[in-house]
């Protein structure tokens, strides 16, 4: 009986002990990227047909188990920016590797304000570079070569001021190019060849390189 009693007693006490101990530990598994960040890095993998998303890849790599920014060394072609202020942490760069990935580029893009830099060369992108590319208003490079994006180039894309180099080259563009593409002050490299696109007087136009462009 005592020692039922005994035993009784160092239970309570073992899930007092367990019950304090879990009310003590910090909320650690707090993300420390900004929530919609993560589900628009989250948006653009889903958008991939996870066949062509290989072992060694880049996107592979990339386990929402982790934080995006916390565990840099998970996810591979992403760079955050790290505010000395409390502020979450957020996407800036996004640069992948040329694995062959075959999908779309999700219009949810358009939700990483943060980003400067977008570079998805030599994969199998396909469908409509999407108009919300207009809202990443700290763009400074757009790099979206040799895939096989259709559709027109956004519009919205004259707005993107701090634009430094544009190559959309080896796609399946149609459509005009926007003749504002010329006010574009900070592009020093555009490339557009490669596509079926038509300059300002409508005549089909094959832009072989314009480089070194504006400034
Ligand atoms: C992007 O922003 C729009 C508008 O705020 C929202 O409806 C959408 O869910 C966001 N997408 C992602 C993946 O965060």
């Amino acid at each position: 009986m005592a020692n039922q009693m005994r035993s009784l007693l160092s239970s309570c006490l073992l899930l007092a002990t367990v019950s304090i101990v879990l009310v003590h530990i910090p909320a650690r598994v707090h993300s420390i990227t900004l929530k919609s960040d993560i589900e628009v890095l989250q948006a653009l993998k889903q958008a991939i047909d996870p066949v062509s998303i290989v072992r060694s890849s880049y996107l592979h790599s990339w386990d929402f188990a982790f934080d995006p920014c916390e565990a840099a060394r998970v996810f591979q072609g992403i760079l955050c920016t790290f505010p000395t202020d409390k502020s979450a942490n957020r996407i800036m760069a996004i640069d992948l590797d040329p694995a062959g990935y075959d999908g779309f580029l999700t219009p949810s893009i358009g939700n990483l304000t943060e980003l400067t830099s977008l570079s998805i060369s030599k994969n199998n992108f396909r469908g409509p570079i999407p108009e919300t590319i207009a809202n990443l208003q700290r763009l400074t490079r757009l790099s979206l070569p040799q895939n096989l994006f259709t559709g027109r180039i956004p519009q919205g894309i004259i707005n993107l001021k701090h634009l430094e180099i544009l190559d959309l080259s080896q796609n399946h563009l149609s459509s005009r190019i926007p003749a504002a593409i010329t006010t574009l002050r900070s592009l020093v490299q555009l490339s557009l060849s490669n596509n079926a696109l038509s300059g300002q007087n409508s005549r089909p136009l094959r832009i072989v390189a314009a480089e070194h462009i504006g400034s």
